[in-house]
């Protein structure tokens, strides 16, 4: 049986997508179940309409984030999965579920971590005149678009650009970062130890390279 991966996802799901399209063979693994805060989010019909499972958790039924969660790695854990990719999650999540989930849990983020963690990254960049851009896959852990960086990718930012124009050119690099780190982790290649990200056994930030999409 493949290797089972779990996506989280809370809105439009074309990250999921690039996962979907991928799944299997250029994978190397299974997407087990698409699990959703947002009741009705384009990436839970993008999921269906490729047969993989689905289930909704939305944050606003529960009393607090603890309950919240707690349903929500229930959810997970139903189908095992091996690896947990964030793709457009918009959940901040607690350290008890970063710790659930240590060292098999990652995240896209559309910058060039450590620049412009959170949100509305594109119109900061913009802002900040950058020459380049970019976005970045990353383990999760504990504070925010913190943890250890696994593969990045650049783009120029141009002189006509707006935020709009330029998170689509980001979007397109994402779509191939995020299925690249998925399948080196679900070959055993990438992993998440105290130092930081190692693939191969030698530190990410350095020797991660697109290969593969
Ligand atoms: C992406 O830009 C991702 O990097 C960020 O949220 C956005 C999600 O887009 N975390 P989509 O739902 O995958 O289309």
């Amino acid at each position: 049986m493949a290797f089972p991966i779990a996506v989280l996802v809370s809105g439009r799901g074309t990250n999921l997508q690039s996962l979907l399209d991928h799944a299997g063979d250029r994978l190397r693994a299974r997407i087990a179940v698409v699990v959703s805060n947002t009741p009705g989010a384009p990436a839970l019909a993008r999921a269906a309409a490729a047969g993989v499972p689905t289930a909704v958790v939305d944050h606003r039924g529960y009393r607090d984030r603890v309950a919240f969660e707690d349903a929500l790695i229930a959810a997970l854990d139903a189908h095992r999965p091996r690896l947990v990719v964030l793709a457009g999650f918009m959940r901040v999540l607690t350290p008890r579920f970063v710790g659930h989930y240590e060292g098999r849990l990652i995240n896209i983020h559309p910058s060039l971590l450590p620049c412009f963690p959170g949100l509305d990254t594109h119109a900061r960049a913009l802002a900040a005149g950058v020459e380049r851009h970019g976005a970045t896959v990353h383990f999760v852990t504990a504070g925010v678009d913190e943890g250890p960086i696994v593969l990045q990718v650049t783009v120029p930012v141009l002189a006509a650009d707006t935020p709009e124009a330029l998170a689509a050119r980001v979007l397109e690099q994402e779509h191939r970062i995020l299925p690249q780190a998925v399948r080196w982790f679900a070959e055993g290649r990438l992993r998440c130890e105290a130092g930081g990200a190692r693939l191969d056994g030698r530190p990410a930030h350095e020797v991660a390279r697109l290969e593969d999409f």
